[in-house]
């Protein structure tokens, strides 16, 4: 860390929501480094605090204001802090945050952040403390990562942000709202970020979008070239090609159904270093319910891409998005979800009470199911995928899996692993290697949320 860190304004980034959220926080974060602000590990004590925030749920945007009024007390100790507002609540809400909470800097939208650096300098001269433009189109700018300045220890796993945006306007959803039209990257610059990384020694790559299957299909990817001619296939094929610089792990989410090709799926089987692991959200288990959601997708076409997923790659694991209480979702409904959660059998899932969003189609259908059914449902649902999560982590016992070493959350020892289906092992003892590497494990332990192994070639790295 550099010694003159102590005469650097300091800045801390609380993320909130989903993984692209934390990948713009990285970028953020690099910004401000190259602009000679060094992280700092306190929040009180920054000169410049930025609230990365998410409006999926209500919940998740409550959260935001309620920290904001926590900061507001912490200005009395700390006055010149600068507090920021990013993400998608700042997109949707704008000048209205401001009015609300006065002592906000600067609120600046998903396609601004690059601007970040510029747009605090000319908000703390007195400019304006709202940048939320929102184009339909536009280029995503070049950036390359900068490990110079990255602290602490390089990293062994790394996202990477392959398009913005969403153009399915599922009626539920608040994204094309906060991030939106749909917008994919170059190709050659999405390649070059993951050599750069792979050249750190970054192991494995997650290649993140709204709807990673339409990659291209809204925006030439390649230079001068045509929409379309250069597909997420291709991209996930070119990437891919870095296994001979030491890439071992290739990774992708998330995936509309309705736009999960053949050509797609057959990558889980030709792409070695691609692991066997789909997260494919289906939502409902109900066609009525899915065609008032806009997913424009069957239970009968969904359950097809499952077989052919499983013919392509039978260890794939699958896993799922699940939203319960949609409005007018009857009793027979969400039947139909249960069903579909004991015909797939997912390794996981992540399930939610549906909840209203401002501008959404949703939000203003009749038939809000009750707070107590929504409940009750979601415990249901919960309940069952944990038995099916326990039955599916069973099937590992006894087999040999390969896991990429992983530090311990809040601690440095090499206790745990992940598979190649994202599964974690944690490790009877720590292991002597470094986060990234792979070792065989035989797995003599399953519960409901991670596996239990015992390295079978300690010493040897693979
Ligand atoms: N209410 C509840 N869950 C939602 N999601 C998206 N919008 C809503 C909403 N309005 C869930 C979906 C999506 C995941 C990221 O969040 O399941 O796949
Ligand atoms: Fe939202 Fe649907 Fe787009 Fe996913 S695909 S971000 S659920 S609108």
């Amino acid at each position: 860390m550099n010694t003159n860190n102590q005469h650097k304004p300091t800045f801390f980034i609380k993320t909130f929501g989903c993984q692209m959220n934390e990948r713009d926080s990285e970028i953020m974060a690099q910004l401000l480094r190259e602009a000679g602000y060094a992280e700092s590990f306190t929040v009180n004590e920054a000169s410049l605090i930025i609230l990365n925030t998410c409006s999926i749920r209500a919940k998740a945007e409550q959260k935001v204001m309620s920290l904001l009024g926590y900061l507001r007390k912490n200005l009395k100790k700390n006055p010149n802090q600068k507090i920021c507002v990013a993400g998608c609540v700042a997109q949707q809400e704008g000048i209205e945050i401001i009015k609300k909470m006065p002592h906000v800097t600067l609120v600046i939208g998903t396609q601004n952040i690059y601007q970040l650096v510029p747009a605090l300098h000319y908000a703390t001269q007195g400019g304006s403390r709202v940048l939320t433009s929102l184009q339909d189109k536009y280029d995503i700018p070049r950036f390359l990562p900068n490990f110079s300045l990255d602290s602490p220890a390089p990293p062994f796993r790394k996202f990477i942000t392959i398009m913005q945006g969403c153009n399915n306007f599922c009626s539920y959803c608040v994204v094309p709202h906060t991030r939106g039209r749909e917008v994919s990257r170059l190709a050659a610059d999405i390649v070059d970020e993951a050599r750069v990384l792979v050249e750190n020694g970054v192991k494995e790559i997650t290649l993140l979008g709204q709807n990673v299957n339409s990659y291209g299909k809204t925006n030439s990817v390649v230079e001068g070239g045509v929409r379309g001619e250069y597909g997420f296939p291709r991209l996930l094929t070119d990437v891919a090609a870095l296994a001979e610089k030491g890439l071992r792990r290739l990774r992708f989410t998330t995936s509309n159904p309705k736009d999960l090709t053949d050509e797609l799926i057959a990558c889980f089987g030709e792409i070695d270093i691609l692991c066997p692991q789909l997260h494919l959200p289906v939502q409902a288990g109900s066609d009525s319910v899915l065609k008032k959601m806009n997913r424009k997708y069957s239970i009968a076409g969904y359950l097809d891409l499952v077989d052919k997923l499983h013919k392509v790659c039978p260890s794939i694991a699958l896993t799922t998005d699940i939203i319960v209480g949609f409005p007018g979702e009857s009793d027979a409904d969400f039947e139909q979800t249960m069903t579909l959660l004991d015909t797939v059998r997912y390794h996981g899932s992540f399930s939610f009470k549906y909840s209203p969003r401002p501008g959404t189609k949703a939000a203003k259908f009749p038939d809000a199911v009750p707070e107590e059914v929504k409940s009750a449902r979601l415990t249901r649902f919960q309940q069952r995928q944990d038995e099916i999560s326990l039955e599916r982590n069973q099937e590992y016992i006894g087999s040999r899996q390969k896991i990429m070493l992983e530090p311990e959350i809040g601690n440095s020892l090499l206790s745990r692993g992940r598979t190649e289906s994202n599964h974690i092992v944690h490790l009877q003892e720590p292991i002597d290697g470094s986060p990234g590497d792979i070792l065989t494990a035989e797995i003599i332990h399953a519960g409901q949320h991670s596996l239990q192994g015992k390295i079978e070639t300690q010493g040897a790295v693979l």
